[in-house]
């Protein structure tokens, strides 16, 4: 983490100071120390002025609370349908009205035109068929140029892809995530289907100093000819 980068995080982590000490370090530590909210952090210099960031599946709204430090004039949308989660999110943003934050289930909300999409460690909640939903969803709203920026875990990664079952697992069986389930798939057939939905699609590791298989996809809809 760069000197810049931990003042960012010092701001943004500031908005939770109202819910408590726990509350502000946790969201410290998260926002520190996450390789996918900074990469989603990177996207957004290639968002015009005014544009729209959606997160699904936002969870306490810490990336949308970086995003709002970086770049005060986007709209910056939230979905989650766990409303304890979400009212943390409120609080570090609910006085800002370019911030939306919807208490929904992300497989059924209506979402604007978009420049930038985060969806970080949700899909694998949902059975095979509603990621492809989703996903086709999201391909929709893209604007030209837009990003889709997605962190799951990959099915197909050894022993690792065994860890990610058994935490995600003992989190939805203790509530912790509300859901039905944990399904990975595997990383080349997300590839595939993200560029058989006409997006510019590549994939890396991001599970650096984890034991889980968390993947980074990067889909871009191209610019109209
Ligand atoms: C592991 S947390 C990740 C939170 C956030 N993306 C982050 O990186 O901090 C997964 C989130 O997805 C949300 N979620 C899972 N399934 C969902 C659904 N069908 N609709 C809306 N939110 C959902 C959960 O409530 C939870 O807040």
């Amino acid at each position: 983490v760069t000197a810049p980068y931990a003042e960012l995080v010092d701001a943004a982590a500031a908005r939770y100071r109202a819910a408590g000490r726990w509350a502000h370090g946790w969201a410290r530590g998260k926002m520190g120390g996450d390789p996918a909210y900074a990469a989603v952090l990177d996207a957004l210099a290639d968002v015009p002025e005014g544009g729209c960031l959606v997160e699904l599946g936002c969870g306490e709204a810490y990336l949308l609370a970086l995003a709002r430090q970086l770049r005060p004039d986007l709209h910056l949308v939230g979905v989650d349908h766990d409303g304890r989660r979400l009212a943390l999110g409120r609080t570090a943003l609910g006085d800002d009205a370019r911030v939306t934050l919807h208490e929904a289930d992300l497989r059924s909300i209506a979402l604007p035109r978009v420049d930038l999409v985060a969806c970080l460690d949700v899909l694998h909640y949902l059975p095979p068929a509603q990621q492809t939903d989703v996903l086709t969803a999201l391909s929709r709203i893209l604007r030209p140029g837009g990003l889709l920026l997605i962190r799951d875990a990959e099915a197909d990664a050894g022993w690792r892809s065994t860890a990610t079952r058994l935490s995600e697992g003992l989190m939805v069986a203790i509530g912790r995530h509300k859901g039905g389930g944990v399904y990975l798939r595997p990383r080349r057939e997300v590839l595939d289907e993200l560029q058989g939905l006409g997006l510019s699609a590549s994939t890396e590791d991001c599970s650096e100093g984890t034991p889980f298989a968390n993947v980074l996809y990067r889909a871009r809809r191209p610019e109209d000819p």
